[in-house]
This record gives structure tokens, C-alpha cells and sequence, in this order.
């Protein structure tokens, strides 16, 4: 037990050196007016593209990632070493980090495949320790904070987008207001263009050195995202008993990966989010690609909790997800939520669109400081856009 209880010691003290941190910013609760003609993104609060890369399924897993993972190496090993920074911190001696080296590679061996023979190939050609690797994947199973959006217009075509918010905890920069790991972040955030015998099987956006999947787009078929849900029984648990042995649960972003991957409908990538037992509770953000294929899938580890779709017959034109339960009150230092339905309201379904989306997800406190990037998916036109963002002060720390 000595490492969970270690962990959780870290986790706890890391989120009250972040409120402190963050005590310097625009205090919550704080809402913008809707933004207006943000699109195409320009100014301050855009950042700029993401690279695209090939991932040629037909490889074998160990070589899919040596393109990405050679160019962008030295950035993937800068967040690590973030990350260690931070672990090393409640651990002076370097014990934690010591058994991740040595510890975790030989617990592996349960991971699926493909997922396994790519982790490896990502540290042989990185030269960062597999136990490492490893760690930086299980990070995103625990801190990924976001707002999904799915809409359709009047005339049920379909729109999803994203904001990507992630770094919470993990060091604060006061030289000049940002999240150290969300800034390292965008240096390696990359799209990705998943093929089989030359053709997209699907696109996402990811982070090089991450095997899963967080927003991804299958043409003419879906678009998912995958939000945080935190909650008591939660991730840690569920990462705690797969350290103890208990290797039966599905990493939630191996889940959307393998749903990007081998999901042949809506339907049919419904059922297996729906029916999958998972490491973490989670939010899985599903769109298909026409009138009434949208919802919220809110899931246990086990079964589900909730499930919102919607229903344009009924007036519910939209769906949003933040971090929290839908039957419940969102945190009240971080309201993003109501915000977003305000500007969804505000918008109108007759002016819905990749354009309005990109105005909503550019209005403060939905834009924050933990923003990495934006997604705009629009799956019957066949659109996928991808924008780094910043949130210049004055601006919320989450
Ligand atoms: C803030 O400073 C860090 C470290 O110098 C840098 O990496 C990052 O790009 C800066 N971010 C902004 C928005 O200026
Ligand atoms: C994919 O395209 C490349 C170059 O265009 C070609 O050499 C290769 O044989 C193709 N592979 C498949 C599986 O069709
Ligand atoms: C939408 O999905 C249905 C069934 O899944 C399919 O028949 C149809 O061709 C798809 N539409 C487009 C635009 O791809
Ligand atoms: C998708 O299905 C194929 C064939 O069953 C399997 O080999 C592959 O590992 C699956 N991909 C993922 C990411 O689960
Ligand atoms: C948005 O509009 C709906 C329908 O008119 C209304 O019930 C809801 O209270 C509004 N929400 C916000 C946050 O403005
Ligand atoms: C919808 O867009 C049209 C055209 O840009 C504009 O004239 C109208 O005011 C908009 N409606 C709302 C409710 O913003």
C-alpha cells in the first residue's frame, strides 16, 4: 500500500499548493459576456496548428510511433521530468520514482494489445524508462478536465466540439500566469491520422508519447470526447486495484481508442462505451452523424449512471458536459457548464454552427488557463479542426 498511500499524500498536497497558486488570478466565480466573430481564430488567444502525423496501423505496434516520438521526444521529456519534478517534491529521497522505473514495467504484462508493444517502442526510441512512459499515460486518467459540446441545427446536421483543460496540480508558473505542464503540453499536442492500407480509419488530437485516445473523430461515422468524472469511487481506486493485481477493467482512454479504431456505427460505439467495464468513472461524449446522434454516456466503472441524448423533436437541440453530473450542481468555483448553456441559448439553433462553437468554447471561464486546445468536429461535412489556445490574463486559473 506504501505507493497509493504516497500518491494520494501527493495528489492532496498538490491541490492546496494550486489553490494557492492560483489564488493570484481572476477570482471564480467569473463569466464573460458570450464572445462574437471569434472565427477564424486570430489574436491573443490563439496559439496556432498542431502538427499532423501518419499512424500506420498496418505496422506492427512496436514501430507505429517512431516518426512522432523522434521529433518530438525532447518535449515529451520535459513533461516527464515535470512530472517527477512534482512527485520528487513529497518524496525528496526519489523512492516513488525509483519504483516507477523499476516496478512498473514489470506490470505490463496485462496491458492489451495493441498497447503494450507501442508503449514499448515509444521509450526505446525516446529513451525515456518504460515505467515512465507508462506513468505519463496513466496521467491522463486522472487529470483531464474539459467541455464537450454536441448541437445540431434546424436542419439536424451535427456539430461537436471541445475544449481540452489539463495540468491542474501540476505546477504553477508565476513568471507569467500559466500551468507549467498545460504550457509544455502544447508543444507536444499532435493530430493524428490513424490508416489502414493508406486510408483514415480515424483522426485525433493526442499528445505524443499517449497511446489512448481524448477527442477523436471516425468520418462520416462518430466524434468522442472523453471528460473527467470525478467522484468518490473513483479513478484512484480503480488504478489502485490494478496496481494490487486486478487487471480486468479497461484503461478509459484505451476504451476510446479501441472505439475510434474498431467501432463500425453510432450504435454499435454506443454499446461498447455503454457495456465496457473501466478503470475510472468517466463522460463519454458520443456524436453520430445525423438528427438525434448525440449524447452523454455518465458511467460507473461498472455500469452506467446516466444517459442524455438528444432530442431535437422535444426542443433539446444540445448537449453539454463539463466534469460534472448532469442531475447534480457543478462545483461552484468552477461553473463552466452554465456558461456554455447561456452562450448555447444566446446562440440559437438557427445559428449553430463550427463557427458559433468556436465563440462559445472562446468565452472565459469555458476558455481558461488550463485550455491545451480546441476541437471542432463536424462529422457529416467531414471537418476536423484542431486549435492550441492561451488565456491571457485576465483570465481563470481553471
Ligand atoms: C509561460 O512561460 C513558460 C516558461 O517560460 C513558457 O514555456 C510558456 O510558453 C509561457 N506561456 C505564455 C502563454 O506566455
Ligand atoms: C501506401 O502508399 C504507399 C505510397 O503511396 C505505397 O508504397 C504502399 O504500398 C501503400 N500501402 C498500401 C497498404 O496500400
Ligand atoms: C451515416 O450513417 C449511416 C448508418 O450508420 C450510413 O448509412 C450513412 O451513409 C452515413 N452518412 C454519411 C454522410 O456518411
Ligand atoms: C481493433 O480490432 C483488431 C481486430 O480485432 C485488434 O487487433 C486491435 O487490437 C483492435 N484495436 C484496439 C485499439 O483495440
Ligand atoms: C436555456 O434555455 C432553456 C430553454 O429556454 C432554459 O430552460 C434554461 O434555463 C436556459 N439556461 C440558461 C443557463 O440560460
Ligand atoms: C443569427 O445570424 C444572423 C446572420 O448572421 C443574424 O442576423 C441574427 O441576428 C443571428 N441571431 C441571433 C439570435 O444571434
Amino acid at each position: 500500500m506504501r505507493l497509493s498511500e504516497r500518491l494520494s499524500c501527493v495528489l492532496a498536497a498538490a491541490a492546496a499548493l494550486a489553490t494557492a497558486c492560483a489564488r493570484a488570478q481572476q477570482a471564480p466565480p467569473w463569466t464573460e459576456d458570450c464572445k462574437k466573430s471569434t472565427y477564424p481564430p486570430s489574436g491573443p488567444t490563439y496559439r496556432g496548428l498542431l502538427p499532423w502525423y501518419t499512424i500506420n496501423l498496418d505496422l506492427p505496434p512496436y514501430k507505429r510511433w517512431q516518426e512522432v516520438t523522434t521529433v518530438l521526444s525532447p518535449g515529451l521529456r520535459t513533461i516527464v521530468q515535470n512530472v517527477k519534478d512534482v512527485v520528487n517534491a513529497f518524496s525528496p529521497t526519489g523512492r516513488i520514482m525509483k519504483m516507477v522505473d523499476e516496478r512498473l514495467p514489470s506490470m505490463l504484462g496485462n496491458l492489451p494489445w495493441p498497447f503494450e508493444e507501442e508503449l514499448k517502442g515509444i521509450a526505446d526510441v525516446s529513451g525515456i524508462p518504460l515505467g515512465e512512459i507508462l506513468s505519463f499515460n496513466i496521467f491522463y486518467e486522472l487529470f483531464t478536465m474539459c467541455t464537450s459540446i454536441i448541437a445540431e441545427d434546424k436542419k439536424g446536421h451535427l456539430f461537436h466540439s471541445r475544449n481540452m483543460d489539463f495540468g491542474i496540480f501540476l505546477g504553477w508558473n508565476i513568471n507569467n500566469n500559466t500551468w507549467t505542464v498545460t504550457e509544455n503540453l502544447k508543444s507536444i499536442s499532435v493530430n493524428l491520422d490513424f490508416q489502414k492500407n493508406n486510408q483514415t480509419v480515424f483522426k485525433a488530437t493526442s499528445f505524443a508519447g499517449y497511446v489512448g485516445s481524448l477527442t477523436g473523430m471516425k468520418p462520416g461515422i462518430f466524434s468522442l470526447t472523453l471528460n473527467e468524472r470525478f467522484t468518490l469511487n473513483g479513478g484512484y481506486l480503480g488504478i489502485l486495484e490494478w496496481f494490487l493485481g486486478r487487471r480486468d477493467d479497461t484503461w478509459i482512454g484505451f476504451l476510446m481508442r479501441s472505439v475510434l479504431e474498431n467501432a463500425t456505427s453510432y450504435e454499435d460505439a454506443k454499446n461498447m462505451l455503454i457495456k465496457t467495464k473501466i478503470l475510472a468513472p468517466a463522460y463519454f461524449i458520443l456524436g453520430g452523424n445525423k438528427s438525434g446522434q448525440g449524447c452523454v454516456i455518465t458511467r460507473d466503472r461498472k455500469s452506467i449512471a446516466d444517459f442524455y441524448e438528444l432530442k431535437p423533436k422535444e426542443g433539446r437541440w444540445f448537449v453539454v458536459e463539463t466534469n460534472y453530473d448532469r442531475w447534480k450542481a457543478p462545483f461552484f468555483l468552477d461553473d463552466r457548464r452554465n456558461p456554455t448553456i447561456t452562450c448555447l441559448n444566446q446562440t440559437t439553433q438557427e445559428n449553430i454552427s463550427k463557427t458559433t462553437s468556436y465563440d462559445i468554447l472562446s468565452t472565459k471561464p469555458i476558455l481558461n488557463k488550463l485550455t491545451v486546445y480546441t476541437t471542432l468536429m463536424d462529422v457529416p461535412g467531414n471537418v476536423y479542426e484542431v486549435y492550441l489556445r492561451d488565456c491571457p490574463d485576465p483570465c481563470i486559473g481553471w
